[in-house]
């Protein structure tokens, strides 16, 4: 506060101030600088439990009073709303863009990273994976999926919609923002293994022959073992990495683990990538309906191979009519 003059505020029109208003320091400073910014949007973040700060924000001019947790989406429409921006492929639609390409270009940074041999960083995971989860929080799930969908093919787009997916479960169950970034960059990670994986099988047309599909499960285990040597990353998220694609009767791959061996990151994860896989249209198969997708997932989880409780909390969330937005 005390390193902030006038002039500054003057550069920019929108002013977002998240400040204690409770403090009477504050208002008095705020009081004697903000007449000066003429014109202004003035959007004032605060906490929703004290009344008396968003009271106090509307006195000194507020053009809009956000919660202090809302997202980068909420603040970017407020503004847009205040100058009478078109919102429909705006402010909103550019903020979604920009959450799948720095979620894109992480992925590419570690898949890149994995073929060369070098160490994974994490620099930009978890910035890619909360702007992921601020665009979901904003526009919904099904609107997020669908922008990866109009930009990104193959092993990337799937990889992007496993990211959304369970960055959308992580919403709409609740969990806190900690556990939503942690899954959101296992969504990003889990299919790294794929950087290892020749084009030709990665891409076939058709079914594998029984060689390619040994190849192509060998993606697991290649990824986890590059996190491990080359990364400080957490244990459950590399766990989830290697065992996304084991299954609660035992008969996934790679180590065929009995449901009490799974955990629960590696099994939402599971019910995530399932759920992406058949929203996804390939060349061999068109894309399923979020409603076709759960019939299918309800009947995997009847004969024991998909957590029931997850998958009725993942249909709750992505049948909603704005998915964990
Ligand atoms: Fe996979
Ligand atoms: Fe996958």
């Amino acid at each position: 506060m005390s390193s902030l003059a006038p002039a500054d505020l003057l550069v920019d029109p929108s002013l977002i101030i998240d400040l204690d208003l409770r403090s009477p320091e504050t208002m008095r400073k705020l009081k004697a600088i903000l007449p000066r910014v003429s014109g202004a949007c003035r959007l004032f973040l605060v906490d929703p439990l004290a009344p008396a700060a968003a009271a106090n924000a509307r006195a000194l001019g507020a053009t809009a009073v956000l919660p202090t947790s809302a997202s980068v989406i909420d603040i970017h429409a407020a503004i847009a709303t205040h100058f009478g921006i078109e919102q429909g492929d705006g402010a909103i639609g550019a903020a979604v863009r920009q959450s799948v390409q720095a979620g894109v270009d992480a992925m590419d940074g570690s898949f890149q990273a994995l073929v060369e041999g070098k160490a994974f960083s994490m620099a930009g995971m978890d910035g890619a994976s909360r702007q992921i989860a601020d665009a979901i929080r904003g526009v919904g799930a099904n609107e997020w999926l669908a922008t990866v969908k109009s930009y990104h093919v193959g092993t990337y787009q799937h990889c992007m919609l496993v990211t959304g997916v369970a960055s959308a479960f992580g919403i709409g169950s609740g969990m806190a923002r900690r556990d939503v970034i942690k899954l959101t960059v296992a969504g990003l990670l889990h299919d790294i293994g794929k950087a290892a994986i020749p084009i030709e099988i990665l891409d076939k047309p058709g079914a594998l022959t029984d060689d390619e599909l040994k190849v192509m499960r060998s993606h697991p285990v290649v990824g986890s073992t590059y996190l491990m040597e080359k990364s400080g990353i957490d244990s459950d998220i590399l766990t989830s990495v290697r065992s996304h694609h084991e299954l609660l009767d035992g008969k996934g791959y790679p180590d065929g683990l009995d449901a009490p061996q799974i955990d629960d990151l590696t099994r939402i994860l599971t019910v995530c990538d399932v759920y992406a896989a058949l929203i996804e249209r390939r060349s061999y198969k068109p894309a399923r309906s979020p409603a076709q997708a759960m019939i299918v997932m309800d009947a995997m989880a009847s004969v024991g191979k998909l957590e029931t409780s997850l998958v009725r909390e993942l249909g709750r969330i992505m049948l909603a009519p704005r998915a964990a937005a």
